[in-house]
């Protein structure tokens, strides 16, 4: 008996120590590095599909973190819905200035980044989401429009400013929230025509519908999205712009508390508009003010036919609770 006591209190006293170190480590290592990835493209010719294609993937996707107010442009900012438990995180300036922008990376150097979450310099961007299903020709019409004269990313010289991460989110940076790897083949989108594989597509690929309408970040796949705790089911804490909580909603077909009672016109006025049947949408649930009609009705088809999820949150009442 004493002994194995004796034993135990060695065991202990030895985990004690290792997530002490752990901890020490952590807080002075910060935001991990890693290798720098180099991903094997052509250089990226502009067009202007591409940039049109781009701009509209930038707003929807990039401008709620990366639109500075005061310069209206992507000079950046700071991000004022962190949870104050993660710290005081900005978001960097990617407008074409060389300095201070973005203007001197490579275009090998931009698609490694959004794939991964890497920078060029190795040091692992936090936060901000990784697009590894999105496909090359949606990657490259955002390369092409961040290279482009649009105003919004006219060459600004703001100072993109060093992240202030809590010891919390340094934990997080070194465990959960790992940078995703590069696509091992070329990634092609579905033909917008086949409305089921291409609204799978815009919920994965190209919008990550899934990163926020699943049960929580910290257990999606980026991988295997439809792997992901909850796929789709909604429930994912996040802040808004006044610093409340709001929980991502389920958008399962459930019929309940999804969207599985809802027309493709209520549905298309929600995702365009912020006009839910239930009332106007806040931020950061993003405003998709240029959906094509071939991409909402996309989106409704897949959506409708996922595994329905029950699954209720504050909107659907107490009915559904
Ligand atoms: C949730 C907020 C968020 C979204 C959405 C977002 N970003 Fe970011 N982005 C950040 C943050 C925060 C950083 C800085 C991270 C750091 O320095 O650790 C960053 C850094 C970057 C950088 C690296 C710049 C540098 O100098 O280090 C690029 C390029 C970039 N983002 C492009 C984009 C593009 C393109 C999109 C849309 C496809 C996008 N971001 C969407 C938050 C976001
Ligand atoms: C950055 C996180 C985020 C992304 C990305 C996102 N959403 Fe949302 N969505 C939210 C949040 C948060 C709400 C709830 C907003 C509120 O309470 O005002 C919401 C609400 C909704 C609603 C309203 C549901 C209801 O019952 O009223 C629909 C529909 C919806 N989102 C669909 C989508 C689709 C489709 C996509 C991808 C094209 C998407 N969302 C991408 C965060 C997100």
């Amino acid at each position: 008996m004493k002994k194995i006591l004796t034993i135990s209190i060695v065991v202990i006293s030895l985990l004690l120590l290792a997530v002490a170190g752990f901890l020490g480590y952590v807080a002075v290592d910060g935001i991990p590095s890693y290798a720098a990835p180099q991903p094997n493209i052509e250089p990226i010719a502009s067009t202007p599909e591409r940039v049109a294609l781009g701009e509209k993937l930038v707003l929807a996707s990039c401008a709620d973190c990366h639109l500075n107010s005061t310069t209206n442009t992507l000079g950046g900012q700071q991000l004022r819905d962190v949870p104050p438990a993660f710290g005081t995180l900005y978001a960097a300036n990617i407008t074409r200035n060389r300095q201070h922008g973005i203007g001197a990376w490579t275009d090998q150097e931009l698609v490694g980044l959004l794939r991964t979450g890497i920078g060029r310099d190795g040091r692992y961007r936090v936060v901000m989401p990784s697009f590894v299903q999105m496909s090359d020709e949606d990657l490259a019409s955002i390369v092409a429009f961040l290279r482009s004269d649009s105003p919004l990313v006219r060459a600004t010289p703001t100072p993109s400013r060093a992240q202030e991460p809590s010891l919390l989110a340094k934990v997080l940076f070194h465990t959960v929230m790992k940078p995703t790897p590069l696509p091992a083949a070329p990634v092609t989108a579905p033909d917008s025509t086949d409305a089921l594989a291409y609204g799978r597509y815009l919920v994965i690929g190209r919008y990550k519908c899934y990163d926020c309408h699943s049960k929580d970040f910290k257990t999606n796949n980026a991988l295997e999205p439809e792997k992901s705790e909850g796929y789709l089911g909604g429930g994912n804490e996040m802040v808004n712009r006044q610093g409340r909580p709001v929980r991502a909603r389920n958008i399962t077909g459930d019929a309940d508390t999804g969207i599985g009672d809802w027309t493709e016109g209520q549905f298309a006025q929600a995702l365009r508009f912020g006009q839910s049947p239930h009332g106007p949408l806040g931020y950061p649930m993003p405003k998709y003010s240029r959906l094509s009609a071939a991409e909402v009705h996309a989106l409704y088809t897949y959506l409708q036919a996922v595994p329905k999820i029950r699954n209720a949150t504050a909107e659907d009442g107490p009915a559904a609770l």
